[in-house]
């Protein structure tokens, strides 16, 4: 199953709404929603309050990232917010085992992320766990950066080793996605693609039609067992 999973990190905060709607008029089905804290990153985006206002108006997926430092903390609270995945970064939990397991507990889905400079090894013995491995190909914290082509071979990594076990394992990339590098990380192994100043400029929704007949089409190149 590939998706197009747009970041609302770089929507326009002022017609939030209105730009989820046209992203639903595209067919997407995953909405990508970044918290950041100010101390697993530089940055701070936003977090509950926003999240429960945009879960009253859409039944999208919502594939919540959190880029927070100890996120064990707030589990409970994104799901009650709306939460239907949660994502924490390998880097950022003590137990990340306890981490997951909480997510598990609350009913979602459960992801781990890596940042560009930690290994696939750190987190190859979690992957029996995890629905989801977000492979972050930017240093986290900012939209709009390059990609960073050191990341590719982490994805081809992960898609070896998720195959040859034969487990149910979505790989997720996220950062600098744009024509080219939609082709790269599919090729690599990837399936739900997370891109936010790609889909966000201009008429969104042409944007969000016209990447998502992308991947349609690039996935027919690749031949993993997921894709079959
Ligand atoms: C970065 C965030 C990304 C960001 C991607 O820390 O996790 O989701 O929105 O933005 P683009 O696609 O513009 O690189
Ligand atoms: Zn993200």
């Amino acid at each position: 199953m590939y998706q197009l999973c747009p970041s609302i990190l770089s929507a326009d905060f002022n017609r939030l709404g209105e730009q989820i709607k046209a992203l639903e008029r595209a067919g997407v089905e995953w909405l990508h929603i970044d918290v950041m804290d100010g101390d697993f990153v530089p940055s701070i985006s936003f977090g509950m309050p926003v999240i429960r206002s945009i879960r009253r108006e859409t039944g999208l997926f919502f594939d919540v990232h959190l880029m927070v430092t100890a996120p064990e903390r707030y589990i409970q609270d994104f799901v009650k917010c709306g939460a239907d995945s949660i994502t924490v970064h390998a880097e950022a939990c003590d137990d990340l085992e306890l981490a997951i397991d909480l997510i598990k507990d609350a009913g979602v889905k459960a992801g781990v992320s890596i940042k560009p400079a930690t290994p696939v090894n750190d987190i190859s013995h979690l992957l029996d766990e995890v629905d989801l491995v977000l492979v972050m190909t930017v240093q986290p914290g900012f939209g709009g950066q390059k990609y960073l082509d050191e990341c590719t071979e982490k994805i081809q990594e992960l898609r070896e080793l998720i195959d040859r076990e034969e487990l149910d394992v979505d790989i997720q990339v996220d950062g600098g996605i744009n024509d080219e590098t939609l082709e790269t990380v599919i090729h690599a192994g990837a399936n739900l693609i997370v891109a936010g100043s790609y889909v966000f400029r201009d008429d969104l929704e042409d944007n969000a039609k016209r990447i998502r007949r992308k991947i349609d089409r690039l996935s027919q190149d690749v031949d993993w067992r997921g894709n079959k």
